[in-house]
């Protein structure tokens, strides 16, 4: 059994964040979305791991190497346009050989791991197994139709849903998957769709089955499904506050301190991470906010928020809420008057002014 990342993609919907940045490297509770799926792929048993890469393909390089610090091996397959899953899977084809694999989407998070569900497909005689989560806008995803007990029908993005049953973005597939994603046609968005070379595999009377996804599921390619993803995560943190130093500071509940950070005359409230090297000072960092290594935040109010390394937030008189903040970003206000603004932003930038 092979794992198969796929870290391709524009990310259009995290846009101004991915112009500079891969997707699947923003960071969730200061960790790589992608690392989570790497991570769970291992826990399964599955060292041998293929990334499909595009554009983005240095950064995600750089980000994950060439496996051993996660003990797996790993083979970046070039993908040269992003022309839809189905079309990631047709250039791993030299890769992937025979064997049986399981693909996973780098955006997607999956509570629970996926290695119960490797396990049963490696013992089972399925073709192919896909995993279903229900949703509430099933209109954004890759929708499954189910009768008794089997899968009968497949749509992506449909105007009118046959379920909310979405498609979760983990597959696992015998090498039939081949002949499949070779017969079929780009969709409406002109990809070749993964949904569509399922389909065809019902089609032709192959053994699909399917799981429902028992905790949660969550696609990060937009910002708000971004912020859910990272308060999911920091519930389950625990308090650990290393070799810090705290100064006239409160610290509550379950918070993560980096080594080398600097709390000074702040309130920080759980569920916390801060990275390394931070300095918080003056401020409260509120509920479901994680904050990036080298980072400075000085006189303000975040919760709710990512904010990523090396950026600096100072002297803000509103609290930063529901916001994500990219690398090396500062924001500060000035002190003099009359109030001006004066902004450099980036093309797809959005700010928010009361
Ligand atoms: C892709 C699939 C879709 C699936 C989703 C899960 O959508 O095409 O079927 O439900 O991933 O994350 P995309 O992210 O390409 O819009």
């Amino acid at each position: 059994m092979k794992g198969l990342i796929l870290s391709g993609g524009k990310g259009t919907r995290l846009r101004p964040l991915t112009h500079t940045y891969a997707k699947q490297l923003v960071p969730v509770a200061n960790k790589p979305v992608l690392f989570y799926g790497i991570e769970s792929i291992v826990e399964a048993g599955i060292k041998d791991i293929g990334i499909v890469v595009g554009d983005t393909e240095r950064y995600i390089r750089d980000a994950v190497g060439d496996g051993s610090k996660f003990g797996a091996k790993i083979t970046y397959i070039r993908q040269p346009e992003p022309l839809g899953l189905a079309h990631a899977v047709k250039v791993s084809k030299e890769y992937l050989g025979d064997e049986k694999f399981i693909m996973y989407l780098g955006d997607n998070l999956l509570s629970g791991g996926v290695k119960e569900i490797v396990e049963r497909f490696v013992s089972s005689n399925s073709n192919a197994t896909i995993l279903l989560a229900e949703v509430d806008e099933p209109q954004h995803f890759g929708v499954a139709e189910v009768k008794d007990g089997k899968v009968i029908r497949l749509v992506e993005k449909p105007k009118i849903p046959p379920s909310n049953l979405a498609l979760v973005g983990v597959y696992m597939f015998d090498s039939f998957i081949f002949e499949a994603v070779d017969n079929i046609k780009p969709s409406f968005r002109g990809e070749l769709e993964i949904t569509d070379a399922i389909q065809y595999l019902i089609d032709k009377g192959f053994i699909v089955d399917y799981q429902l996804v028992k905790g949660w599921w969550k696609d990060t390619g937009k910002v708000d499904d971004l912020l859910e993803a990272n308060r999911i995560i920091l519930d389950d943190l625990q308090r650990s506050i290393g070799d810090c130093s705290i100064e006239s500071s409160k610290i509550e509940g379950r918070v993560h301190i980096g080594k080398d950070s600097r709390v000074i005359n702040s309130t920080i409230r759980g569920p916390v991470v801060v990275g390394e090297g931070v300095v918080i000072k003056d401020s409260f960092v509120g509920p479901y906010t994680s904050i990036g290594d080298t980072t400075f935040i000085r006189s303000c109010e975040v919760e709710n928020s990512i904010i990523m390394e090396k950026t600096v937030v100072e002297n803000i008189p509103y609290r930063i809420d529901s916001s994500v903040l990219g690398k090396e970003v500062f924001i500060r206000k000035k002190e003099r008057t009359p109030a001006v603004l004066r902004l450099v932003l980036g093309d797809h930038s959005g700010v928010e002014i009361p």
